[in-house]
Parts: structure tokens; C-alpha cells; sequence
């Protein structure tokens, strides 16, 4: 892990968070803290939670209960400014891409921030690493699935944030792909000092690139761990049924 000196080690803090949607709540998390310059990853089953906490941690929605602050600030509709907000960046699991070129995706955020992709010296190489070099003239949305996927990681990337947000950046890719995403994912974290939150549905993934993991079920967290700790000594009976597959996700 990165970490430069007197940086704060907290990025973000969750404290009796909880998220309710038509009366029903989908989310409860006591206390979290997700580390600056961590890779960390959540799994769980389909329906836990996952994406909702994200979209927590990004910003797009705030918890009925509790607080969540994001560098020792707690996030309340004010607070982060647009400039702060920009220092966060969320893919999506189905990204949704313009209809435009795939250089004008990537370019987006650039552009929003008074930028022109065209002349970005990453441009070449970020396509490059995810093997998107081709495409870059062809027109976004008429790309397959795995494609479209890689041109919103790569929109995200450009914009070099300090907090980089992936919902299930792998779901739709061939197993060479997601080898290229999850190398790209460890070097901006490792070159960038770049934090990582990702929710993925493979465990193996987290196991391969995540510093932490931890599991959701129905809405809570049943264990936050270091990624060796929870692969090869998991506290809680949850986890270990998780990891050898009785939980079906
Ligand atoms: N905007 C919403 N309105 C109503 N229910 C929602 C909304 N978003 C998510 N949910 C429900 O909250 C639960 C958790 O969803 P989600 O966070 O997307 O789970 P996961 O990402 O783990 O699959 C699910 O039961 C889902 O149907
Ligand atoms: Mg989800």
C-alpha cells in the first residue's frame, strides 16, 4: 500500500448506517472504516446490498440513519463540494455510455472539467492496457457488454481520482480481460496510491487484488477482514460457507 506521510489513513467512516427503500430496510452497517490507499473488496449475494453501499460511499444517495463521512467530514448534501465530489469516481456494473464515440466516453469527465481528450497523454496508453485501442472511433453503445465495460473503467481511469468505485468491473468479461482490469486495478493503486472499493461476485477476485474483503448478507456485514484472515481463517461460519460455495450467489 501506498501511503504518503501525514496522509490521513481514514477515508471514509460509517456509523449507524442504515438504508430503507419502500419501508423495507436493505442495509444496516454499525461501524466501517475503509482505509486511504486500500484495495477493498465486498462480496455477497445478489441482493445484499453491495451496490447500495456504494452508491452510499459515491456520494448519489444518503443513509435514512446514521453517518457517513468522507475524510473526516461528514457527507450531508453540502458537503463534498462539486470539487471534492469530482475526486470520486463510480463504474457502474451497466455503465451507461453515450452515444458518441468511444474517445468522447472516455473523454466525458474530461470535457465536464473543461479538458480535451484528444490531447491527454494517458489516452493512448490507458486504451492500450484495456486492450481497447481498436474501438476507439466506433460508436459506444453498439459495443458488446465487456467492451463497454473497459471504456467506462477506462472514462473513470483518465480522470486519475483519488477514490476509484467499482461495481462488478469484471461481470461481463472473458477470463483475459479480467486479468487486464484486475492489473490495471493493482497499478493504479499501487502507482496512484489510489483507494479501491469494489464489489465483485467472484470471491477469487478479491482474494487475487484485495488488500481487505468483506461479506454482506442481507444487508449487514457479517465479517471485515484482512484478505489472508478471511480466505484462510474466517471468524465468522457465514464466510467460510460463503468462500467454499454453500452460500449460492
Ligand atoms: N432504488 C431502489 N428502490 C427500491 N429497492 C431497491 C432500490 N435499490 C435497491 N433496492 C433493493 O435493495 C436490495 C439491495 O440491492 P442492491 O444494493 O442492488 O444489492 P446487490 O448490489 O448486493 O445485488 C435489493 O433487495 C434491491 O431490490
Ligand atoms: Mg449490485
Amino acid at each position: 500500500m501506498v501511503m504518503k506521510l501525514g496522509q490521513n489513513t481514514d477515508c471514509y467512516t460509517l456509523h449507524n448506517v442504515a438504508k430503507t427503500y419502500d419501508l423495507r430496510e436493505v442495509l444496516r452497517v454499525d461501524d466501517l472504516t475503509l482505509h486511504t490507499g486500500e484495495i477493498f473488496a465486498l462480496v455477497g449475494p445478489s441482493g445484499a446490498g453491495k451496490s447500495t453501499l456504494l452508491r452510499l460511499l459515491a456520494f448519489l444517495e444518503q443513509p435514512d440513519e446514521g453517518v457517513v463521512t468522507w475524510q473526516d467530514r461528514p457527507i450531508d448534501g453540502v458537503w463534498p463540494d462539486l470539487e471534492s465530489r469530482r475526486r470520486v469516481t463510480m463504474v457502474f456494473q451497466q455503465p451507461r455510455l453515450l452515444k458518441r464515440t468511444v474517445i468522447e466516453n472516455i473523454g466525458y469527465g474530461l470535457q465536464l472539467r473543461g479538458q480535451d481528450v484528444t490531447k491527454h497523454d494517458r489516452l493512448q496508453s490507458l486504451a492500450a492496457d484495456l486492450g481497447i485501442s481498436d474501438l476507439l472511433d466506433q460508436k459506444a453503445h453498439k459495443l458488446s457488454g465487456g467492451e463497454q465495460q473497459r471504456v467506462a473503467l477506462a472514462r473513470a481511469l483518465i480522470l486519475s481520482p483519488e477514490v476509484l468505485i467499482l461495481d462488478e468491473p469484471t461481470s461481463n468479461l472473458d477470463p483475459q480481460n479480467v486479468a487486464l482490469v484486475e492489473k490495471m486495478i493493482k497499478r493504479e493503486n499501487e502507482t496512484r496510491g489510489t483507494t479501491v472499493i469494489m464489489v465483485t461476485h467472484n470471491v477469487f477476485q478479491a482474494k487475487r487484488i484485495a488488500h481487505r474483503t468483506a461479506l454482506i448478507l442481507n444487508g449487514r456485514l457479517q465479517e471485515v477482514a484482512d484478505t489472508a484472515s478471511f480466505f484462510d481463517n474466517p471468524r465468522s461460519e457465514e464466510t467460510r460457507k460463503f468462500i467454499s460455495g454453500e452460500i449460492v450467489y
